[in-house]
Order: structure tokens, then C-alpha cells, then sequence
């Protein structure tokens, strides 16, 4: 190859071809998800085997490395946006997310500072109070998109920390003569929790997880004596995790309780919504905000339930200002960008460098409206409740929790009881491991439960009835 080949970037109307063959690509593969296993039949390893372990010398065309897309990446992959996926929450992505994913990569763009990125950091701005009222919270409340609820509860916990035990920021906890800092989160709660306190130097172990009632809620008043114990045994209460939402049952803690006894304690109140909390974009299910505005923090993942494609996450602070006190720092070559602006978010979390994560979004709330969300989530909660009600219908099984939200726990009790667990484990893996659909399993009270979460603009009630007409015939199988 030429030297004059090798510089620059590929040639516009070689690029515009590509473009064209992608856009087709994509519109395919979106087309043809139905047909694709869900999941991959390959054990670990498998796909690295087949691919060569020195890299190129030479360059290689763009139809080549998408003919293995198709041949290796594909085939490996699981397919979260497929429409028999139904593990985790079952989010997905949408057509105008992944358009807003596109127009996003050339306009490549470092959202750090307003004078890098005006429209970036504008735009930020703009859709975290667009969510900020679908959500119902104060105008006090400012925000900062992060990638994920786990980086965003870190951040809050280091705010609360600060206040906590002013000059941590400076000195570190043992020149700040930090008193042992306890964080209470119910024992549904996301493990986010430990990692924000190993992350924060605070110990995991000062994660005090609280009981939860019949409904997997915190137990209100567990939480208060554990508090009031800890502050008798010498502990300082820092923080108190209510969750909206919670990973396995979308149980709702009950906040204003939590938010009541936290005031007592002088205790930072955090709200984990990361999945719950774009519910309240439904006038239905608006009474579930409520004491949400006596919170100090909340975290709403659009990517969870607002069909925004992974990461968006929205970290709320109340009085954003808090939040730039504890990570504003501004090194000398970075001074000059950062003069006029009246925000940089750089100034708002531990990333310098920032994805512009607000485009896809804003794509995506405009082409969708408030209605047309609301319209996609009231149809998942249909069909969670429809699944239930099949559930209801066969004595071979029952529910392992209240329907909350997309998600149902469900158990198969058609076997002997001592045999359950491992079935339930065998039904999951049975049925992800024949590529036709995909569930989730946990433990409830010690117990394996099979769960599916409906977030998936593409699943429909038929989908929905084929997953369950595979649940019951892999039961059959594994309880015979
Ligand atoms: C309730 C809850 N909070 C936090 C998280 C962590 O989310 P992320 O992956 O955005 O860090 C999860 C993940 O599923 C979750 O279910």
C-alpha cells in the first residue's frame, strides 16, 4: 500500500457507501432479532478461539470486518434487545435511541466543560429537568447524567460523607478524624451500595442491611432500631438507601417512613429509582413519589425504563451545588475553558472526559412524547399483570412476590419440595441455554425463584405467551 493510502481518514464517498451498507445493516438486524437465538450456545472462550490473537499489520476492508460481525459477533452475542428477552428488567433499546446513538459518534464530543461542549452541556441540562418533572421532583432538585445508578449512589455517598465529616475532601478520612460512617439499605437492596462504600473507603461492612416486610419493603421500623443502636454502640449514621424498584421484586421501600427517620438522624436520604422511578412518568403511579421530595439524592436510570440504550443515569442532587463543592477542581489547563460557563459538568463527578449521553435521549423523549412513553409503559405493566394472571391459572405454579412494575417472580412448585430450588435453577437454564428465551433467577427468602422483567418495546403479548408456553413445557421436562 501507498504511503499517501495510509493517512488520513477513509475517502467521503468510500465512507457515505459504508454508511449506506450499515444503515442497512442496522434496519436488518432489527428486523430479523425474532429469528436470532436469544442467547449463545458457546461456552466461554469460544468466540475469542476464533479470532486471530496478533492484531493486523495491514489494514482490512470495512465489508470484511462486518461480514464477521455477522459470522462471529452476532452469534455471540445476547440479544437484549430480542423480544424474548426477559431477564434483568428487559430493557432495551429503541429505534430513535440507536438513531441518537448514531448522530452521537461524529459529532464526538467531550461534554466536560460548557466552553468544549455548549450544546452538550445545554442540552444535559435540558433533559435532566425534562425527566426531573416527568418525575415529579422539586425544582431543587439539579442533576448530572453518569453512566450507570452505581457510579451516581458513589457520588452521593461522598456528598453525604463530606457533610457528614466536613474536610474529608482535604485531609481523607483519617486526617478528617472520620467517625465510623454506617449506611442502612434493606436487605433487597442493590449491592451498588457496598461498592460506593468500598469505593469511598468506608467499609462494606458499615453497610447495614435492614429486613424487609412480607412485600420485600424495608421494614420501617427494623431501620430505626438498627440506627438507634448504632449511635448507642458509637457509630455515626451517614446515610439511608430507600429503593424504588428493587433488583429482584421491584418492591417499593416505603420513603416517606424512611424519609422521616432519617430527619431524626440527621442521615442523608438517597432514593435508589435506577429502574422504579421512570414508572412515575404514569399519572397512575404518580402516589409512589410521594416523600421523594424530602430526599437528599435520587438516581433514575432512563436505561432501565425509559428506553434510553445503555448508559444514562441520572444522578439528582438537592441543591446541586453540594455535589460541586465535593468534586470541583480545576487544573491550570483547563482554567481557560472553564471561565465564562455557568456550568461545566466536569465539576459534578470524579470523570473529566464525558460522553454527550444527553443527544440520545433527547431523541428519544421527543420522538416518543410523555404520552408515548407512558403508552409503552402501561402496556408492560399490562403484560406483567397478564403473566400473572397465567401464573394464577396453572396450579404447577405460584407467585414468589407481588407483581411490582414489568417484573414477576414466580416459582414451579409441581415437584417434590425438596427437589424445588434446583428445578427452578434447571428451568432458567434450560431455557437460556436453548437460545429461545431468556429469564433471570434469584433467591427470595432463601428460596430460587424464576423472574422475568418486561421493558422491551418489542415484546408482545404473543412473545409473551410463546416464553410462557416454554416455561410450562421445560417444567414438564425437568419435573418429570
Ligand atoms: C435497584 C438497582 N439499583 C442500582 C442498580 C445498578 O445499576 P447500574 O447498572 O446502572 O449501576 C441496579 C441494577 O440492576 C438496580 O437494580
Amino acid at each position: 500500500m501507498k504511503d499517501s493510502q495510509l493517512l488520513g481518514d477513509t475517502p467521503p464517498e468510500e465512507f457515505r457507501r459504508q454508511l449506506y451498507a450499515l444503515a442497512d445493516w442496522i434496519a436488518d438486524f432489527r428486523q430479523s432479532l425474532d429469528s436470532l437465538r436469544v442467547a449463545p450456545d458457546d461456552k466461554p472462550g469460544a468466540i475469542l478461539a476464533k479470532l486471530p490473537a496478533q492484531p493486523p499489520e495491514e489494514g482490512e476492508s470495512f465489508a470484511k470486518i462486518l461480514g464477521d460481525v455477522d459470522r462471529l459477533i452476532v452469534p455471540g452475542t445476547v440479544h437484549w434487545s430480542h423480544p424474548m428477552f426477559l431477564g434483568y428488567f428487559g430493557w432495551t433499546t429503541t429505534a430513535p435511541g440507536i438513531l441518537g446513538e448514531i448522530i452521537t459518534a461524529p459529532l464526538n464530543v467531550n461534554a466536560m466543560t460548557w466552553r468544549t461542549s455548549p450544546a452538550a452541556t445545554e442540552l444535559e441540562t435540558l433533559v435532566i429537568d425534562w425527566i426531573r418533572q416527568w418525575v415529579h421532583l422539586p425544582q431543587e432538585f439539579g442533576g448530572v447524567v453518569y453512566d450507570t445508578a452505581s457510579v451516581g449512589v458513589m457520588h452521593a455517598l461522598a456528598v453525604a460523607r463530606e457533610e457528614a465529616a466536613p474536610s474529608v475532601r482535604k485531609r481523607g478520612l483519617v486526617g478528617a478524624r472520620a467517625p465510623v460512617l454506617r449506611i442502612y439499605a434493606s436487605e433487597q437492596a442493590h449491592s451498588s451500595a457496598e461498592k460506593a462504600a468500598i469505593a469511598l473507603g468506608l467499609g462494606e461492612e458499615n453497610v447495614q442491611r435492614v429486613p424487609t416486610d412480607a412485600a420485600f419493603r424495608i421494614d420501617a421500623s427494623a431501620l430505626r432500631e438498627i440506627v438507634a443502636r448504632d449511635v448507642h454502640d458509637g457509630f455515626r449514621p451517614l446515610a439511608a438507601i430507600a429503593t424504588v424498584g428493587t433488583t429482584s421484586t421491584a418492591s417499593v421501600d416505603p420513603v416517606p417512613e424512611i424519609a422521616r427517620i432519617c430527619r431524626e438522624f440527621k442521615m442523608w436520604l438517597h432514593i435508589d429509582g435506577a429502574y422504579g422511578a421512570g414508572f412515575a412518568i404514569l399519572p397512575e403511579c404518580q402516589s409512589m413519589t410521594a416523600g421523594w421530595s424530602d430526599a437528599d439524592s435520587i438516581v433514575v436510570n432512563p436505561h432501565k425504563s425509559l428506553f434510553v440504550p445503555l448508559d444514562f443515569s441520572v444522578l439528582y442532587v438537592r441543591d446541586l451545588e453540594r455535589l460541586r463543592r465535593v468534586f470541583t477542581l480545576v487544573p491550570e489547563y483547563l482554567r481557560g475553558d472553564t471561565v465564562e460557563a455557568q456550568k461545566n459538568y466536569m465539576d459534578y463527578g470524579i470523570q473529566l472526559g464525558r460522553r454527550f449521553r444527553a443527544l440520545k435521549a433527547w431523541i428519544i423523549f421527543r420522538s416518543f412524547g410523555r404520552e408515548g412513553m407512558a403508552t409503552r409503559l402501561r402496556e408492560h405493566l399490562r403484560l406483567a399483570n397478564l403473566f400473572a394472571d397465567w401464573i394464577g391459572s396453572d396450579n404447577r405454579f405460584e407467585l414468589a412476590a407481588a407483581v411490582s412494575m414489568g417484573v414477576v417472580c414466580f416459582r414451579f412448585i409441581g415437584a417434590d419440595k425438596n427437589k424445588l430450588d434446583r428445578l427452578n435453577s434447571e428451568i432458567v437454564e434450560r431455557i437460556n441455554a436453548s437460545g429461545r428465551a431468556y429469564l433471570t433467577q434469584t433467591k427470595l427468602r432463601d428460596r430460587t425463584v424464576m423472574r422475568i422483567g418486561i421493558g422491551n418495546v418489542l415484546t408482545t403479548e404473543e412473545h409473551l405467551r410463546k416464553a410462557w408456553d416454554i416455561i410450562r413445557e421445560t417444567a414438564d421436562d425437568v419435573g418429570t
